[in-house]
């Protein structure tokens, strides 16, 4: 049986680019609920709803476990899917934990960015709390770069002004460590290295999410022997040709980086 990955729109893509590092030989399918892309500027109770209906859909396809792998629906509805099914759920949450022991060694600040939605969560605060205990963590959301990765424009040009515009508030250089906090992020880091401190390192959670799935399929005795075939969905709808190779063109952006 198949994996499933669940994301907003195409940032999941940068969580799968993981998995598939790990798990060559495990079968996937991806869904973007590109109908309701970005999650990250609607109301919980709303977004709640896309999940859940989006969930619906893939559990129906056949799968043996799925990975939300978006920040974002993890923090809102990851505990109540879980309880709701009863095969393997994994999310994703903003690499705080590893970022502020980083920055710390370094004497350096951490730079959380993330969507809105995200960063109000109780969960964030929770989170951010129990491991913050020197102040030292911020946190910016970045709903622009949502927008441009579901464009599929991640041209510097274009991303660099608002980037600027953005983080024209903060002194960049105090950061050590910037959380890339929305599987949407990582297609830009490039850019976004350039406004930082060389030195600065940016990290998501993808790969440790990559971890955790193999080791859960690993404990239930789920490891598959499929060859790496992705299915994918729009908002319930099999992505069309053109679709498909920009899609698959994501993973070759995500290897330059
Ligand atoms: N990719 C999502 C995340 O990791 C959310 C993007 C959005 O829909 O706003 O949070």
């Amino acid at each position: 049986m198949r994996i499933g990955f669940f994301d907003s729109g195409i940032g999941g893509m940068t969580v799968l680019h993981q998995a598939l590092k790990i798990l060559p030989k495990e079968d996937y399918l991806f869904y973007a609920d590109t109908s309701h892309v970005p999650y990250g500027e609607k109301s919980k109770e709303e977004v709640k709803q896309y999940i859940f209906d989006a969930v619906e859909f893939i559990a129906n396809q056949g799968v043996k476990a799925i990975v939300i792998a978006c920040n974002t629906a993890t923090s809102i509805a990851v505990q109540d899917l879980r309880e709701k099914y009863d095969f393997p759920i994994l999310g994703i949450e903003p690499a705080v934990k590893p970022a502020v022991q980083k920055s710390e060694e370094k004497q350096k600040k951490v730079l959380v960015l993330a969507t809105r939605l995200t960063l109000k969560e109780e969960k964030y605060h929770h989170l951010v709390k129990s491991i913050d205990h020197h102040d030292i963590v911020d946190s910016i959301p970045l709903p622009g770069l949502v927008e441009f990765a579901e464009k599929f424009e991640f041209r510097e040009e274009k991303v660099l002004p608002y980037l600027q515009r953005e983080l024209s508030s903060l002194d960049l250089k105090q950061y050590g460590t910037v959380v890339l906090g929305c599987t949407h992020f990582p297609y830009f880091t490039n850019s976004l290295k350039k406004l930082f401190d060389k030195e600065v390192e940016m990290i998501s959670g993808s790969i440790g999410t990559a971890k955790n799935l193999e080791r859960i399929l690993k404990e239930r005795n789920l490891l598959g022997n499929g060859k790496g075939d992705i299915t994918f969905f729009a908002s319930g709808t099999k992505v069309d040709k053109g679709t498909l190779s920009k899609y698959k063109n994501l993973f070759g952006i995500l290897d330059q980086i």
